[in-house]
């Protein structure tokens, strides 16, 4: 009976009738009482006058007498055991169906009379959930539906949708594409001119046409556009070695001969801080930076710490005058460094206190910036059980000592 509590109503219709409304699946006990044990041969029979043949259930002294049951009430239908001998002639009828609405009269026939009818009962089942909740569902359903694939698409497309594209990479990728893409069909003679976060110029197309020397120094050698005909709307920028002195939104815009902007997209880049960890006791540690070779000659590469010169490279050599007491006869840089754009700084036997914030600075004659990265270095602490060391440094790339100063002792 648990939630029908809930949803009866019972309206009292007369003395012995009344209204009941449920819901399709319920079971629901239709009340009926009479003294039935004062009775000799008393049968009781509950009917819908409206139905052919009308006997929804029937009981007589003998047990239940279904011959003459509708065959819609089939199986559905229980009252108790003992109902003629304690006059409890309840029906229990379940797995209510839409077609059970209906008046339900419960009556007693004995020797003494031919019918009594004892009670009406009426009856009304409803959809546990009407077509309105039913259609509000699908809806509801098919919107979170539509919801999901926008978001989806969206996420797949964003270039297309998102002005905004973002782009994440490792400290020591060779290179990252900066996606420009444009479904628009562009004509032939355009200009595209990428820019990073400072306005620098970093890429022109198509290049050494007007100003060849716009390009600011810091992305000169690095930068590649290729302008795919097979694919028109393609002016992805291709940036070599990049790190963390890169990362921040670059533009691309895209001009008309007359100078009229067409289109103009930005790339979030995001290139990870470097960082190498190391056990005290090791051999030595690579600070490592790969740039692109073919460095100008008058190119200085400083090396420090948070507060002191680590290392100098200048005119061709190293200058281990001009760095700190502290890292004197310690550092190692390779050879034909800017040849090669090998870059990377040698320190040996570190210590737990040479943990710390490492950068890299690459300046021409005229101060100009030409590269930049940081590392991030740990010395850990030897653990004790550990005999083994790990030499992180590349031995195969090690090159001839450099010169030093005299004072060695540090
Ligand atoms: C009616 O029948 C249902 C289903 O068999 C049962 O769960 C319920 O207890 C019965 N009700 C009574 C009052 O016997």
């Amino acid at each position: 009976m648990k939630m029908l509590v809930v949803f009866v109503i019972l309206v009292h219709v007369s003395q012995h009738a009344s209204a009941v409304v449920l819901y399709e699946g319920d079971h629901f006990l239709l009340p009926c009482e009479f003294p039935t044990f004062e009775l000799d041969n008393p049968t009781v029979v509950w009917s819908r006058y409206d139905l052919s043949p009308s006997t929804v259930h029937q009981r007589q002294k003998e047990g239940d007498e279904l011959k003459n049951q509708n065959q819609l009430y089939r199986d559905r239908t229980s009252m108790r055991t003992d109902a003629l001998e304690t006059g409890d002639l309840s029906l229990n009828l379940t797995k209510l169906q839409l077609s059970d609405s209906g008046t339900y009269t419960c009556s007693v026939t004995s020797a003494i009379w031919r019918e009594k009818r004892v009670t009406e009962v009426q009856l009304q089942v409803k959809e546990r959930f009407p077509s309105w909740a039913k259609a509000l569902l699908i809806l509801l359903v098919l919107l979170v539906v539509v919801l999901l694939v926008t978001g989806v698409l969206l996420v797949h497309f964003r270039q297309y949708f998102m002005s905004v594209y973002q782009v994440e990479v490792d400290s020591g990728a060779e290179s990252v594409l900066l996606p420009c893409k444009t479904t628009v069909c562009l004509p032939g003679d355009i200009k595209v001119e990428w820019r990073d976060r400072d306005n620098w110029e970093v890429h022109v197309y198509p290049n050494g046409s007007d100003q060849p020397e716009k390009q600011h120094q810091f992305f000169r050698g690095r930068t590649e556009m290729k302008r795919n005909l097979l694919k028109p709307g393609d002016l992805s920028l291709t940036l070599k070695y990049p790190t963390d002195e890169d990362t921040g939104t670059f533009t691309c815009t895209v001009y008309n001969r007359e100078g009229n902007i067409l289109m103009k997209k930005q790339v979030e880049l995001k290139v990870q801080v470097c960082q190498v960890e190391v056990e005290e006791g090791v051999e030595s540690v690579q600070l490592p930076f790969r740039t692109t070779g073919d460095l100008p000659e008058d190119t200085t590469v400083w090396w420090t710490d948070s507060y002191r010169l680590v290392h100098k490279y200048q005119d061709g050599s190293d200058q281990p005058e001009e760095q700190d007491q502290f890292y004197r006869g310690r550092t190692e840089m390779k050879r034909n460094l800017l040849e090669t754009g090998d870059l990377s700084l040698t320190l040996k036997k570190p210590k737990v206190r040479d943990t710390g914030r490492y950068g890299c600075r690459v300046y021409d004659m005229e101060k100009n910036l030409l590269r930049g990265k940081i590392v991030l270095l740990q010395v850990k602490d030897r653990i004790q059980d550990t005999d083994q060391t790990v030499d992180i440094r590349n031995r195969s790339s090690s090159t001839d000592p450099t010169p030093l100063m005299a004072d060695q002792s540090v």
